[in-house]
């Protein structure tokens, strides 16, 4: 992998903040996109674009093959069974509460459990918590262990036979753990209970196998996959998906409608209302496209490295304390400093040109386990450096000196 041939992909990593090369160390929010994926959704804007599934027209049919070729793409990325089983949604945020409404709607009941963890992204518990109060349901939660990891034991006791759907993420926002999920599955699977599996923080950092997994539904967001903002993506088996009823109303989700009676569409567009965002979807099949150039084993690899340098120099760091110490961890390093607010780290950092995330990462309930009022995030993507790390190292001590 050359990585400076990769930098010379990402235009927006070529510029200067406050006079200083930037650092962008902000993957987990979104990552920047490559030219290639820039250029398909022009393509598409200057040569042709046009409502898709609705025209009979040349521009119509051409902008509806290139949708459906991006569904297909998606689909072998994931290795899903059928095309069909791939919804694309606005993101995690929504194939998350779309299951919650839709497979929510069909089978809980009150009384009912729905299982997820404690270090749930928020988009990956209101919306369970939402349900649970829809249906007089509870929401299970499954506490971490003080390293960010989660117990199988303690996962399979969570489990009884009110248990209806268990969500979990693949990787924390925060922590940077990556869960056991196809062990959970297995195990849930015991208990034939379906598991989401909210892969945001997995998909561009992991090799992610639908099939392999056996996971009954599972989401990622385009955006943190060098893709477009705006697309994202809801894998579900087959089974599943058609047993459920549609979650929003609206053109092509139907395939009749009379002034007393509708009858749905098929998969996979029963699940997509409205005009789709046609132009995000060929971004995001770019975007995986240009992954898989460079080859997903080699990504994994290279930020397999460089995630295990920059822990290794950020601990060296006085008074830095990392939250989340799990055994397997992928891209995220979240951390607090004696004395110091992660904001005015954060802002300050910022002054240096190196972009991080401070705050709670839309996680509270991690901030409120460990009893801190948010840590400073930095996240690695396959264009950062070890040179990077080694100036987000030296910004902190000189900051840290500075503050204190
Ligand atoms: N979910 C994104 C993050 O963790 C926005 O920053």
């Amino acid at each position: 992998m050359n990585i400076q041939n990769i930098r010379k992909d990402f235009p927006i990593l070529k510029q200067e903040i406050y006079g200083k090369p930037l650092i962008y160390l902000d993957n987990a929010a979104t990552t920047q996109k490559p030219v290639s994926v820039i250029e398909a959704m022009n393509d598409l804007y200057f040569r042709l674009n046009s409502n898709i599934h609705r025209g009979v027209h040349y521009l119509s049919e051409e902008s509806t093959s290139a949708h459906e070729n991006a569904r297909k793409y998606i689909a072998d990325f994931i290795h899903a069974k059928h095309t069909h089983e791939i919804i694309f949604t606005r993101g995690t945020t929504e194939a998350v509460n779309l299951v919650a409404f839709s497979f929510g709607e069909k089978n809980i009941q009150q009384g009912d459990e729905i299982l997820v963890t404690e270090m749930e992204h928020h988009s990956n518990f209101v919306p369970w918590k939402m349900l649970a109060e829809r249906k007089s349901a509870k929401l299970i939660v499954l506490p971490f262990e003080e390293d960010g990891s989660l117990s199988l034991e303690k996962f399979q006791s969570a489990i009884t036979e009110k248990t209806k759907i268990i969500s979990i993420t693949h990787v924390s926002n925060v922590l940077g753990t990556i869960n056991p999920v196809k062990e959970m599955i297995r195990i849930a699977h015991e208990a034939d209970v379906p598991v989401f599996v909210d892969a945001a923080q997995s998909i561009q950092h992991l090799s992610v196998d639908v099939q392999d997994l056996d996971c009954d539904f599972l989401a990622f967001s385009g955006h943190k996959i060098y893709g477009p903002t705006g697309i994202g993506v809801l894998y579900g088996k087959e089974k599943l998906l058609d047993e459920m009823p549609p979650y929003q109303g609206g053109g092509e989700m139907i395939s009749s409608v009379s002034l007393d009676k509708i009858t749905y569409n098929e998969l996979p567009f029963k699940f997509e209302a409205g005009t789709p965002n046609y132009v995000a979807a060929i971004g995001l099949q770019a975007a995986i496209k240009y992954l898989e150039d460079i080859g997903m084993q080699d990504v994994i690899k290279y930020e397999h490295d460089l995630f295990a340098y920059a822990t290794e120099q950020l601990l060296q760091i006085e008074g830095l304390k990392m939250i989340g110490t799990a055994k397997k961890k992928t891209s995220v390093l979240s951390f607090v400093m004696d004395g110091i607010h992660p904001y005015d780290m954060g802002t300050m950092l910022d002054k240096t040109g190196i972009a991080v995330r401070s705050g709670t990462h839309c996680a509270e309930p991690v901030m409120q386990h460990y009893g801190i009022s948010g840590t400073i995030r930095a996240s690695v993507a396959l264009y950062n450096t070890k040179a990077e790390i080694d100036k987000l190292v030296e910004n902190l001590n000189k900051i840290q000196m500075i503050l204190s």
